[in-house]
């Protein structure tokens, strides 16, 4: 069995352990660049990012929740193999087409024909409708509820207990404030809050 390489430590690296662990796969262990990094669950710090070896060999994945980080550190590397997990307490619809380093967590459902992207976070809980479909780098948080025939552009994050209505599209890098229920379609870039969700001006 592959090691799987995970980047990051903070909490959503701690939910990523856990969930390799509920899959009883390998951990090699972490990598991170901030000076108090250190061992998650009991899997050790290896080293800072630039060490993770950029290698066809490395099965990695990226246990950050920031949006716009995550794609940066996508970035970085060419060969690296990126690991698409879904947790065995999620369900998820076989004809769902999932991309590489995205990661399901637990509790969450997909439902038919759902398309994500690469680096998509479906996070705690969340459901992800029939037809839905989610670029690179989105970050569904826990607890949200998508409807069917939703679109989420790159990068879009809803927090938590999000909800949106069926057909609405979300531009890319926008952002759904926790709580919040998405009526119409948004713009790119914006900050949409409340019930219904409206755009907050910067
Ligand atoms: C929407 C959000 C991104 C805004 O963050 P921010 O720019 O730091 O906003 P602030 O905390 O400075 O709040 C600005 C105003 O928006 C309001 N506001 C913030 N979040 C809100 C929300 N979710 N719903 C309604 N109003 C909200 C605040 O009450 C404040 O109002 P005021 O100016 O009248 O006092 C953030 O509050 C949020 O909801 N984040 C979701 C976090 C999350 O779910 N993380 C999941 C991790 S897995």
């Amino acid at each position: 069995m592959t090691a799987l390489h995970i980047v990051g430590v903070g909490g959503h690296a701690k939910v990523i352990v856990a969930l390799a662990q509920a899959l009883k796969l390998e951990i090699a262990g972490l990598y991170d660049d901030h000076p108090q990094a250190g061992a998650v669950l009991g899997c050790p710090l290896l080293g800072r990012v630039t060490d993770l070896p950029d290698s066809p060999d490395t099965l990695a994945v990226l246990a950050i929740g920031n949006n716009a980080l995550r794609r940066d550190l996508a970035g970085r590397f060419s060969q690296v193999r990126w690991a698409t997990l879904i947790h065995p307490a999620a369900w998820v619809h076989h004809s769902a087409v999932l991309g590489a380093g995205t990661v399901i967590m637990a509790g969450a459902v997909l439902q038919p024909d759902a398309r994500l992207g690469r680096h998509t976070i479906v996070n705690t809980g969340a459901t992800v409708d029939h037809d839905c479909q989610l670029g690179d780098y989105v970050h569904v948080a826990p607890g949200c509820t998508l409807a069917g025939n939703v679109t989420l552009g790159e990068g879009t994050f809803l927090g938590v207990g999000a909800r949106v209505i069926p057909g609405c599209t979300i531009e890319a890098w926008s952002v759904v404030g926790a709580g919040g229920v998405v009526v119409r379609d948004l713009a790119a870039g914006v900050t949409a809050v409340g019930v219904p969700a409206r755009v907050r001006q910067a």
